[in-house]
């Protein structure tokens, strides 16, 4: 049976162990010349901008011996009207995989449970797993494990801090969320995961949630497609910024993530993001590794 990404719990603790490791024997370049996917063709389907995501899933893919497709979606017949349903069916019987990045995450439920490939979640507005396998990768490399990894997000309760909750659950990362009240992460996956054993702390105070951080984590405050929002969210972010005074906080061996594109200024300084503790282009390097893995392990 076809096996898909929607959300990182579509994978199980050992699957991501596995995967890491893959990811590992990818990065040393022991691989280099193994080809899973030749003679594939894999769709990359998306609705809004990209650069890491789209680059890093196109290159992948090529180095597997697939070929990449990307294609926007409002090019396709989908923008006048076509159903989701037909198109998961037809684009089946052409392709061995595909990546989308859209709005709504009920779109890609329904492109799923529609195809008969693996469909692989490049973000939705709810979560972005393939991010969090990278950030993964990143803490395992630079913290020597996962497990009580004291990983502190300051920001918006936004995808990427919905899957990094459901990462928390895969590997034990103790992950302590500050974010202003009314922006929280999503409440149904926070009871999930903490219904499962995750250890996920909300606070609304940025400067107690960074004290004794191994790991301190930011996005920006506007994600995609919530551009109407821009002036009432930068209120509320106030004082959610990574800057020295909140890095002093952390372990004096603390790193600084974020999966990038910042607005440098707002939720991260110029100083903190560009310093020797920063570790962002590291981890955007990463999601190159970790979903070669990923495309491994799903596209038959
Ligand atoms: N982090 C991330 O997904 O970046 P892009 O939006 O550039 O793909
Ligand atoms: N939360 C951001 C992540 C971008 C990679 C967004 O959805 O725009």
């Amino acid at each position: 049976m076809k096996k898909d990404l929607l959300t990182l719990l579509d994978l199980t603790p050992e699957d991501l162990q596995s995967l890491l490791k893959r990811a590992v024997e990818f990065k040393s370049g022991k691989d280099i010349s193994s080809c899973p996917l030749t003679g594939k063709s894999i769709g990359l389907l998306f609705n809004k901008t990209s650069t890491r995501t789209r680059i890093s899933f196109q290159t992948g893919i090529y180095q597997l011996g697939a070929q990449a497709i990307y294609i926007n979606t409002n090019d396709l017949q989908l923008g006048r009207g076509e159903t989701i349903e037909d198109t998961a069916k037809v684009l089946s019987r052409y392709l061995h995989g595909i990546v989308i990045r859209t709005y709504e995450h009920d779109t890609i439920e329904t492109l799923a449970k529609n195809s008969t490939i693996p469909i692989i979640n490049g973000l939705t507005d709810l979560h972005h797993p393939c991010q969090a396998l990278a950030d993964a990768l990143t803490i395992q490399e630079k913290k020597g494990r996962l497990k009580d990894v004291r990983m502190v997000y300051v920001g918006d309760g936004n995808n990427v801090a919905n899957s990094l909750i459901e990462a928390a659950l895969l590997t034990g990362i103790d992950l302590v969320i500050a974010c202003p009240h009314g922006y929280e992460p999503d409440r149904a996956i926070t009871e999930n995961a903490r219904s499962k054993g995750a250890k996920v702390t909300i606070l609304a105070n940025p400067g107690e949630a960074a004290k004794g951080a191994d790991v301190l984590y930011t996005d920006v405050w506007i994600s995609m497609g919530q551009e109407k929002e821009v002036e009432r969210k930068k209120k509320k972010f106030e004082g959610y910024q990574i800057n020295r005074k909140l890095l002093s906080l952390a372990k004096p061996d603390a790193i600084v993530m974020h999966c990038l594109p910042a607005h440098r200024g707002e939720e991260i300084t110029d100083e903190v993001i560009d310093s020797p503790q920063s570790v962002v282009i590291d981890q955007a390097e990463n999601r190159l590794h970790t979903q070669k893995a990923l495309l491994e392990m799903l596209v038959k």
